[in-house]
């Protein structure tokens, strides 16, 4: 399914705003990227981008995980569903989050004591919480083959800019977090503390402060770049998303 067409089915229901849709679906469609693991759905939006560049591929899968106690209208297996590509996608969800799926999934994987690597792209995009995306991308980084992408949503997001009193984002509490936690963009953290040192990513970018994008090189050169590249839509869409979520919190 062409770009045009899935976002005109899908681009009204958040949260991917269609300048990221459309570069996800270019990036697949590129690289000829088949096997894709997103973590953090929501409504699914961005997987159906997924599921329709992996259509136009002709194969391949998005697992995409969430979790179970979760109320979002519509739901991804029914976007999916909606717009003919389920075949395309697999959704799991999980009692207590995509970290205990990557556990299985590591186990899964692993033989002779050695995990296989058995996906091109990871998109991290959940709670935007040091202790859970920071050991969601140690855990990710098993699985991801070598020139394979790991993508980070949310860069620049803080407790903070949706703080009200006695929130709780995620199962996170407000309350429990100290005033550096709840100022402190947390996956830029992640991004810049954990994977930009970490030895398998030599390709690095940050996009418009709301990306952190990262590939499995497995070279010791580092190239790292900061691009903004934002449009009226784009800022737009992200002055509606953060009013969206925090009228859902
Ligand atoms: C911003 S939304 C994802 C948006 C989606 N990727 C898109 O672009 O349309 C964040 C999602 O992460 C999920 N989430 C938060 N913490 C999680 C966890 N520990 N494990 C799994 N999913 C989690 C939430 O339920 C929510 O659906």
């Amino acid at each position: 399914m062409k770009f045009e067409e899935i976002y005109a089915l899908v681009g009204h229901v958040p949260y991917t705003a269609k300048d990221h849709g459309q570069y996800l679906y270019d990036l697949i469609l590129q690289q000829e990227m088949t096997d894709i693991l997103e973590l953090g759905i929501a409504h699914g939006t961005a997987t159906c981008y997924i599921a329709a560049a992996l259509q136009e591929l002709g194969r391949g899968c998005v697992t995409a995980v969430d979790l179970i106690d979760v109320d979002f209208q519509p739901t991804a297996e029914e976007q999916l569903k909606k717009v003919g590509l389920d075949k395309y996608a697999q959704v799991v969800r999980m009692k207590s989050g995509y970290t205990w799926f990557l556990h299985d999934e590591i186990a899964r994987q692993t033989k002779d004591d050695k995990c296989q690597e058995v996906y091109d792209l990871c998109i991290i995009d959940g709670p935007k919480n040091w202790t859970i995306d920071g050991a969601a991308f140690f855990m990710a980084d098993k699985l991801l083959r070598k020139d394979g992408w790991m993508i980070f949503d949310d860069y620049d997001w803080t407790y903070a800019s949706v703080s009200r009193d006695g929130d709780t984002t995620d199962g996170i509490s407000h309350r429990s977090l100290s005033e550096a936690e709840m100022k402190i963009p947390q996956v830029r953290e992640v991004f810049q503390l954990l994977v930009k040192q970490h030895p398998h990513y030599g390709t690095l970018k940050v996009m418009n402060d709301s990306w952190g994008m990262a590939q499995k090189t497995m070279t010791a050169e580092k190239n790292y770049t900061i691009a903004f590249e934002r449009t009226t839509r784009d800022l737009l869409a992200r002055v509606a998303t953060g009013i969206y979520r925090r009228l859902r919190s």
